[in-house]
């Protein structure tokens, strides 16, 4: 996690670094630095968000033509003004930061302190900083030449970018596991953890490697290897407009992602779903369709929300296709040793592309011989990259921790591909598949119904923003809505909350109601309906206040339920894209009610690069 941004040239680097590292806090908002060279190595850093860092320093002359800034998410050393980024060397000649975690810190440490160096904090990053100072003073050799070298003692993960006091042009910059996207200007650099510092500036960018090192300068970028070759730098055209990571007049980013969610699943469905011509076009899933339709067993592997869309396609694949199934939290699949065979097919599901669990579990699969599918929503990103085939989602930049509308284009992308799949290898009737393209195409419309008819939502969040638990309840395909659910109630507004199949809530939760606990059943008209209104009845009859997701019109839900939020009638294949939409709105309207920080939930981060 963490945000990194960097800027060289002949701009003023501090307002560039600023704004970089707000649009960048998603990653972490615990402590923030930059870095700036006035005549000398100047570093400002403070526990808490960027602007508090800003305020701190008003009036300060912040006058640089060079500079980096980093917003940190704690790993090592609790959230501190001394632990913040960027540290500083011994000799304070150099200044560094790191997004990532350097595995083998305390032997280097150790080193250091045998060597007589002391540590201002208790951080990885301070100790690969000096680390790679004693090599520079040692070896006496250039700093890029110390990266090169201390790199290939280092174990983990990192981004690091540096500054020399004595050369005030260039920023050094390496990357092992966690992003590095360098924007190339007329002139000048930029470099960021995504693209967004850089967007107003430049849409040409160089997406760095791992094992790759770059010398920046305000006119030369140069690449290279740990072996010290010269790597031609590959320039991307970026196509991300800067209204994408703008608030856009919403109070906050996750209520804009959850309004832009008519358009997110159109863009996703656009171009590739043509219910007319009953085709779906998706050339990378096309390339290894043989291989899906003969694979012993598909994994879907994921974290956080994109597992639970992990957990709707299981259902949709298995129904669709009928292929054997099974979706593991990418840090216990990485870890466990899975029996991996050459027919496997992997889809890795993420937002970012760059959680570090769900890379290298892929990471581990792919060298076990498995086809690595991703879908994934950032372009270019690790996951993505490492895949062998995939297809984006297209939900455009999401900001708000709490994901949104990343996971209902990852629901209508991996259903074409399930619907793709089953048509090829005729496991799904001609005229269900004609049905169920049809009504695909009638999603994004669906979901501006829904998001229409959700203006009680608001009250029901002042209704029930003091309840100190709620359970969740969902059968088939509208349980794992209802994990979703309850994990965005939690991030949002700090109130313990439970997914549950809905039978099984017998099993144990049951225990928990009383006139206390909001019961949310997730309760679309679908083929569990009625068992689905039985458990209601179950929690109606011990007190629980139920409140339900109901299909438009479907008296009987209504009649057991205290409140309903409604959404139209589908197929119950594509029903959890519209289930999900109420229950975003109510964490947030909760979380809002409750006076949280929606966008930047304690704890958290939106980009989780650490393991
Ligand atoms: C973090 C985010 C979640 C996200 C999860 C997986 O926990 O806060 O919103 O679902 O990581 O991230 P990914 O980018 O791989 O989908």
């Amino acid at each position: 996690m963490c945000g990194i941004v960097g800027y060289t040239g002949p701009r003023e680097a501090y307002p560039i670094v600023i704004k970089g590292l707000k649009r960048l806090e998603y990653r972490g908002y615990d402590s923030t630095g930059v870095a700036l060279h006035n005549g000398k190595l100047n570093v400002y850093k403070k526990k808490g968000k960027v602007a508090e860092l800003e305020d701190s320093i008003v009036g300060t002359n912040l006058h640089s033509h060079i500079g980096i800034g980093h917003t940190r998410w704690a790993t090592h050393g609790e959230p501190s003004d001394r632990n913040a980024h960027p540290h500083q060397s011994a000799s304070g000649q150099l200044a560094m930061i790191h997004n990532g975690i350097i595995e083998n810190y305390n032997q280097l440490k150790q080193e250091l302190i045998n060597k007589g160096y002391s540590f201002r904090s208790d951080t990885d990053t301070e100790v690969l900083l000096n680390f790679i100072e004693e090599i520079k003073k040692n070896n006496e050799c250039s700093l890029e030449e110390a990266v090169r070298v201390a790199l290939k003692r280092v174990t983990g993960a990192y981004v690091i970018l540096l500054m020399d006091e004595s050369d005030p042009e260039t920023i050094i910059a390496a990357r092992k596991g966690s992003p590095l996207v360098i924007g190339v200007g007329k002139g000048e650099h930029f470099l960021g953890s995504d693209a967004s510092p850089m967007l107003e500036y430049t849409k040409e960018v160089v997406y760095v490697n791992d094992y790759e090192l770059a010398i920046v300068r305000p006119d030369e970028l140069i690449l290279k290897n740990l072996g010290n070759e010269k790597i031609t730098p590959y320039v991307q055209k970026l196509d991300i407009e800067l209204a994408a990571i703008e608030k856009g007049g919403y109070e906050h980013f996750m209520l804009k992602e959850i309004y832009e969610q008519p358009q997110t699943v159109y863009d996703c469905l656009r171009g590739r779903l043509d219910a007319a011509a009953g085709t779906i076009t998706m050339s990378g899933i096309q390339q290894y369709a043989e291989q899906i339709i003969n694979a012993n067993r598909i994994v879907m592997v994921a974290c956080g929300t994109s597992w639970h869309a992990g957990l709707v396609a299981e259902y949709i694949f298995e129904e669709l296709c009928r292929i054997n199934v099974e979706v593991e939290y990418a840090s216990e699949f990485r870890y466990r040793n899975p029996v991996i065979n050459k027919g496997d097919v992997i889809i890795a599901i993420s937002q970012s592309g760059e959680t570090a669990d769900t890379l290298v579990a892929i990471e581990n699969a792919k060298n076990n011989g498995a086809i690595i599918l991703g879908v994934v929503n950032v372009v270019g990103s690790s996951i993505a990259r490492m895949s062998h085939a995939g297809a984006y989602t297209h939900a455009g930049p999401e900001i708000g921790v709490a994901s949104t509308k990343a996971f209902t284009a990852q629901l209508a992308v991996l259903t074409m591909i399930a619907l793709k799949i089953g048509y090829i290898k005729g496991t799904i009737p001609q005229d269900r598949y004609l049905r169920l393209l049809k009504e695909l195409e009638e999603v994004p419309e669906k979901v501006a119904w829904t998001l229409k008819h959700a203006d009680n939502i608001k009250a029901l969040a002042e209704k029930y923003k003091e309840a100190r638990d709620f359970l969740y309840l969902g059968r088939g395909y509208n349980f794992p809505v209802a994990l979703e659910g309850a994990l965005k109630l939690k991030e949002i507004s700090y109130i313990h909350a439970e997914g549950y199949p809905a039978a099984e809530m017998k099993h144990g939760p049951i225990a928990l109601v009383d006139e206390n606990l909001p019961v949310v059943f997730v309760a679309t008209r679908d083929s569990y309906h009625e068992k689905v209104v039985s458990n209601m009845q179950e929690i109606k009859a011990r007190k629980g206040k139920v409140i339900s997701v109901i299909s438009e019109g479907d008296e009987t839900s209504a009649a057991l339920s205290e409140d309903v939020m409604v959404v139209p009638e589908a197929d119950e294949i594509l029903a959890p894209m519209l289930s999900v939409i109420p229950l975003q709105l109510l964490a947030y309207y909760i979380g809002l009610a409750r006076g949280c920080d929606v966008d930047k939930p304690r704890n958290l981060a939106k980009s989780v690069t650490v393991e």
